[in-house]
């Protein structure tokens, strides 16, 4: 019988699927229903910088009507972020005393010194790590690439260097050199980088001449640009990799184990297809690793992956030229 058992940042998992960040992990109730249909890990959804200063302005406002003078002047004048959403702090020792797997919570942040008191408010809450989404759409015109990537980089140093549960950068891959900001980030103290998010784009509606908000699942052909990359710098990063995008079913993430995944995260195919796929996944590598004679994870992680000797694999530009000339 094949063993799945694997494990992330340093935390035991019975298998390498992960629940990852969105409402699909937002309850307890959701979180235990991932955790009976087999998930080796879940990852909250993200608390968002915007709701911590809501609820700030939210208490301010409050404290106003009451007149109390001195902690409205305290709030106001300086340490916003002493006082985080305590919604999520309470979802997360709740979740924790729900369930028995790593329960792994994510934020969403911008800025550094808005997160570092609210990161180590995280950590006290129980938590078992920390994903940082750093996500946001740099729309200024005057500042360059380069500055956007320090500033991402300041902000996960700044954070990590506060915690002692383990911290993963959960990144978009939008970078013109990822391979050089992944080198970048994994040099700095962290457990693992996700790749890569999935932004939501907003839309248009033709009939109504507006914007309109839809959410974007991803298709299964989605995971080979998470593949490819992981595979591209699994031997160039010490730190942990998960895949995440395009993982619909057991060959998406027998594909990102392959390519050098240490986990692959699920999110879409939750949507449309339930927890039950857990199950699905989870035993769909246990059959491909009894066929192909693997004992462990272990024995095929990585199999594809870019050589350390940077010998091309097929993952760089010659498998693109390929494609193309074959094509009538
Ligand atoms: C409805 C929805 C909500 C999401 N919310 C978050 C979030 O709060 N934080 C985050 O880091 N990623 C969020 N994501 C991104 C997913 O965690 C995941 O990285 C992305 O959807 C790609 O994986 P998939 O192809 O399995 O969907 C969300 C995705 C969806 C579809």
């Amino acid at each position: 019988m094949p063993d799945l058992k694997t494990s992330y940042m340093g935390l035991p998992l019975s298998n390498p699927v992960i629940a990852g960040s969105s409402t699909q992990t937002i309850t307890a109730e959701r979180v235990k229903a991932l955790e009976a249909a087999g998930v080796g890990a879940v990852v909250l959804k993200s608390v968002f910088e915007e709701q911590i200063r809501a609820d700030v302005a939210d208490m301010v406002d409050s404290l106003q009507e009451d007149q109390h003078a001195e902690a409205y002047e305290y709030l106001r004048a300086d340490y916003p972020m002493q006082i985080g959403p305590e919604k999520y702090l309470d979802r997360i020792r709740e979740i924790k005393a729900a369930v028995n797997i790593p329960v792994i919570a994510s934020v969403n942040c911008i800025d550094a010194d808005r997160w570092i008191i609210f990161a180590g408010k995280i950590e006290a809450a129980g938590a078992d790590a920390i994903e940082l989404n750093v996500y946001d759409v740099p729309q200024d015109g005057s500042v360059a690439a380069a500055e956007v990537e320090q500033r991402h980089l300041d902000l996960v140093a700044a954070v990590s260097e506060k915690l002692t549960i383990p911290v993963s950068v959960k990144i978009g891959p939008y970078y013109s050199s990822i391979s050089n900001f992944v080198e970048r980030l994994a040099a700095l103290d962290i457990n693992a980088i996700v790749m890569f998010n999935r932004f939501f784009q907003p839309d248009i509606d033709t009939d109504e001449i507006a914007l309109k908000s839809g959410i974007n699942f991803s298709r299964p052909d989605d995971i080979r640009l998470p593949v490819r990359w992981i595979a591209m710098l699994r031997n160039r990063v010490a730190c942990d990799l998960s895949l995440t995008g395009g993982v619909h079913d057991a060959e998406g993430a027998i594909k990102g184990l392959l390519a050098g995944a240490n986990t692959v995260q699920i999110c879409s195919v939750l949507y449309k297809e339930g927890p039950a796929r857990v199950g699905e996944i989870v035993k769909g590598i246990e059959a491909w690793m009894a066929k192909k004679q693997f004992d462990t994870i272990n024995d095929f992680r990585g199999k594809l992956s870019e050589p350390e000797d940077g010998a091309k694999s097929g993952f760089a530009r010659a498998q693109y030229v390929k494609a193309f000339v074959g094509l009538e």
